[in-house]
């Protein structure tokens, strides 16, 4: 059965994972390795591309080394290497890429280059047998896509954020409620005591005909709802009221690509498919309309090398491969 190596390195995470599988199967995950530099870049207030590509060299070695022998494989078991080449911080990119290409080199098996955010559309399928039709709604800190997905490597784009990400909104209104980096947990941990119906935030979009998404309105709501609150600042009624406007406007857009599509099966993934009310109103709407929710398991909704070594097994599998001069690409789209 194939064996896969796969890289992440395209933002603040050190990722290596080892996954093996064949077609009708469903893939298994020997090891998947993850070294944050959250804790690194949380004084600066977000992410250091100097200090990650730095990091990303000094961590990834040892990071080889150890899912191997989490895997309990040899390096020259190996049928080919993977790293993600886009998108994400070029210096960053660079690390994972080349040290992936130097090793397919070394060993005489191929490269392959995959696109962090096909990585985050087929992480909720690791695990099955295989990626049905179905309408998928990335969200992470970069990224806010919805997709029409016939099967794996056949994407048609329904619609994406026209101004901030989701989770990048997260990380905004965290800062401003003071809560430390990244904000998407911070603001989940906040909102755990607050009233989501405090503040009434804009759903802004919502009720467009189009499936496209903006929250830079919202954030903006938040900022002067801060400018005008007296002291003491109610943070976890500001943080409950930003997060339910979040997952309406999410929850409401994916309901209309999946009835337009006519699709049954609606899979989530990105960091901010790990928010526990955001699951739970997607479980909420799905069920009474017979919609199948896919997510993916927790250690695999944030950036890891699993999702990529998968999406990278996939096509292996279907006989694709890079060539050793491909280029990383700081802004690939998907679709
Ligand atoms: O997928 P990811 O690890 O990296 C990108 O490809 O961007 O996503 C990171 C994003 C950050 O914006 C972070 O704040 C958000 O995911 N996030 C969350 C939660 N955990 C991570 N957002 C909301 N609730 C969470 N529990
Ligand atoms: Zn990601």
């Amino acid at each position: 059965m194939p064996l896969i190596l796969a890289i992440e390195s395209s933002c603040d995470e050190t990722a290596v994972a080892i996954v093996r599988g064949e077609p009708g199967r469903a893939a298994e995950v020997l090891a998947s390795e993850v070294a944050s530099q959250i804790d690194l870049h949380r004084e600066f207030g977000g992410v250091v591309p100097e200090l990650a590509s730095r990091n990303h060299s000094l961590h990834l070695r040892p990071l080889v080394e150890q899912a191997l022998r989490h895997a309990g494989a040899d390096i020259r078991e190996v049928d080919a290497f993977a790293a993600t080449t886009g998108p994400g911080l070029a210096s960053s990119l660079l690390i994972g890429s080349t040290a992936a290409k130097a090793m397919a080199c070394a060993s005489g098996k191929p490269f392959l280059g995959i696109n962090h955010l096909e990585g985050h559309l087929l992480s909720p399928f690791i695990g099955l047998t295989a990626v049905p039709p179905h309408v998928a709604l990335i969200v992470s800190g970069g990224h806010t896509l919805l997709l029409d997905v016939a099967g794996p490597g056949s994407y048609r784009k329904l619609g994406s954020t026209r101004d901030d990400a989701a989770g990048e909104a997260f990380d905004k209104v965290g800062k401003m409620l003071g809560l430390p980096y990244p904000g998407g947990p911070e603001i989940e941990r906040a909102a755990r005591t607050g009233n989501p119906a405090a503040f009434g935030f804009p759903r802004s979009m919502l009720n467009d005909p189009h499936l496209d998404f903006s929250f830079s309105g919202l954030k903006t709501a938040v900022l002067y709802t801060l400018q005008r609150e007296s002291a003491p600042v109610p943070v976890a009624d500001l943080a409950a009221s930003f997060q339910q406007a979040v997952i309406e406007i999410l929850v409401g857009k994916a309901l209309k690509a999946v009835k337009r599509s006519g699709k049954r099966v609606l899979a989530l993934s990105g960091g901010v498919s790990l928010n526990g009310a955001l699951r739970a109103a997607f479980g909420n709407a799905c069920a009474p309309r017979g919609i199948d929710l896919l997510t993916a398991p927790p250690g695999l909704c944030t950036d890891n090398a699993a999702m990529i070594a998968f999406a990278a097994l996939l096509r292996h599998l279907a006989g694709e491969h890079s060539a050793l001069v491909e280029d990383i690409h700081p802004n690939l789209p998907l679709v």
